[in-house]
């Protein structure tokens, strides 16, 4: 393959700041000021955000899942409980969340530790997604190999013929609370001179830094 070089690609950013003294001291607060400028902004999936995890082996991975619930017990998305991700956040807690919305020179990262939902939450929200998606977690062994898309849109078949408009949760589906205890908010400045705001959890409370861009 030719190489190809992205070096002269750059553009200014030149958003509004972000200030110590404007930003809330509650970092979730912050984030749902932040979250629902992005909705304003009529950006495709807001809630979508880069899960970092750190498997068994020391070495990381990241992907993309959908934000579901947030507030003050934390950040809630849900997955296959098979899957690598899974497997990693059962032998390391320990992971990130990272939002880019590009349209806002923005980005958020989350650190924090992820633990399993109730099966009763995880239910809920399983219930209330649309029959085919819930049919797809059944058909789906997510990170697993498989022979071919044949073979998943067999399963798929069956098992939306086995369970008509009743699919129940399967067990090995369900929900990750990540419960953080770091922030940083990320605002793009002209000439570089971007704002970082970090907050880390001091006892009770939220200490607030700024770091150079
Ligand atoms: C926009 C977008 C949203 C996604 N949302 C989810 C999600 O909420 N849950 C999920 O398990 N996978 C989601 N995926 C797929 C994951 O990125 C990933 O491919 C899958 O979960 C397997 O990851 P793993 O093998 O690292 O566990 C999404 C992908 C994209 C691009």
């Amino acid at each position: 393959m030719d190489k190809h070089e992205l070096a002269d690609l750059r553009r200014d950013f030149s958003s509004v700041g972000l200030d110590e003294s404007a930003v809330d001291p509650d970092p979730f607060v912050q984030f749902g000021e932040w979250m629902n400028d992005a909705l304003a902004a009529d950006i495709r999936d807001p809630n979508a955000m880069t899960l970092a995890t750190v498997g068994e082996d020391g070495r990381p991975d990241a992907r993309v899942v959908l934000l579901k619930y947030y507030g003050p017990d934390g950040f809630l998305f849900f997955t296959n409980y098979e899957s690598k991700k899974a497997r990693d956040l059962a032998a390391n807690p320990h992971a990130m969340l990272h939002f880019f919305w590009r349209q806002l020179d923005r980005q958020v990262s989350i650190r924090g530790t992820a633990q399993k939902t109730s099966r009763e939450e995880s239910e809920k929200y399983f219930l209330s997604r649309p029959v085919a998606s819930r049919v797809a977690a059944w058909a789906s062994s997510q990170s697993r190999v498989i022979g071919s898309r044949s073979f998943l849109e067999e399963r798929f078949r069956e098992l939306k013929e086995k369970f008509g408009d009743k699919v129940p949760l399967p067990d090995f589906w369900g929900g990750f609370r990540l419960a953080p205890d770091r922030f940083e908010f990320w605002q793009g400045r002209q000439n570089r001179l971007h704002d970082r705001l970090v907050y880390s959890q001091n006892g009770g409370t939220w200490n607030i830094q700024r770091l150079s861009p």
